[in-house]
């Protein structure tokens, strides 16, 4: 079965055809000829997933879905949460946005945080929603070349090295996206 996945990033990509494994193809909007930006106004990460998925369903009316995720961190009241993209500025440069995260936490003896993902599924012009969370804490630097965005400095409660520090097999068995993409498969398997 082939689905489209609505997303330009290929790190999301790599992760979620591992979990979905060979009985679904995935597809992006651009591998479609689609070149343009995929809107992502909403004030919620339910609202970004569904208006990335339901965008892309309109141009394509093909199985999709979309992914929408936030770090929220405690000692932030929550931010940058639905903001994580932007955190630093319009420019979305991951690097700065994870420096950002650094400086306003300096100093700070609570670091708890989560990564959460809502993914938003449209197939038949029916819609479903899952959302995986992953716990864990902002170190004081960064570790690690592997992962993407704020991998480098978030480590998951029990473990001893941060996302960037593991394999993308043990990332997606802990991660947030893991687990909401988990739950899409079983809904993927029941209609397939
Ligand atoms: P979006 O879901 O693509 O809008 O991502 C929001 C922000 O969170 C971006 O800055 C991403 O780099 C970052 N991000 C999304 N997923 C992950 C992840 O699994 N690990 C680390 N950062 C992520």
């Amino acid at each position: 079965m082939k689905i489209v996945f609505a997303t330009a990033n290929p790190h999301k990509v790599a992760e979620v055809q591992q979990l979905l494994g060979n009985a679904f193809e995935i597809t992006t909007p651009r591998q479609l000829g689609y070149a343009g930006d995929v809107p992502e106004t909403g004030a919620t990460l339910r609202e970004n997933a569904l208006q990335k998925a339901r965008f892309i369903y309109q141009q394509f009316g093909l199985p999709c879905f979309a992914d929408d995720t936030g770090l929220e961190v405690d000692a932030l009241n929550g931010a940058p949460g639905v903001h994580s993209a932007r955190y630093a500025g319009t420019g979305k440069n991951p690097a700065a946005n994870l420096q950002l995260v650094l400086k306003n936490l300096h100093g700070a003896t609570c670091r708890t945080a989560r990564f959460r993902c809502v993914i938003a599924l449209i197939i038949d012009g029916n819609e479903r929603l899952f959302e995986g969370v992953a716990e864990g804490e902002i170190l004081t630097e960064p570790h690690g070349a592997q992962g993407f965005g704020y991998d480098p400095v978030f480590r998951p409660a029990g473990h001893s090295r941060t996302f960037a520090e593991m394999s993308a097999e043990e990332k997606n068995c802990l991660s947030h996206r893991g687990k909401a993409v988990k739950l899409l498969v079983e809904e993927l398997r029941i209609r397939n």
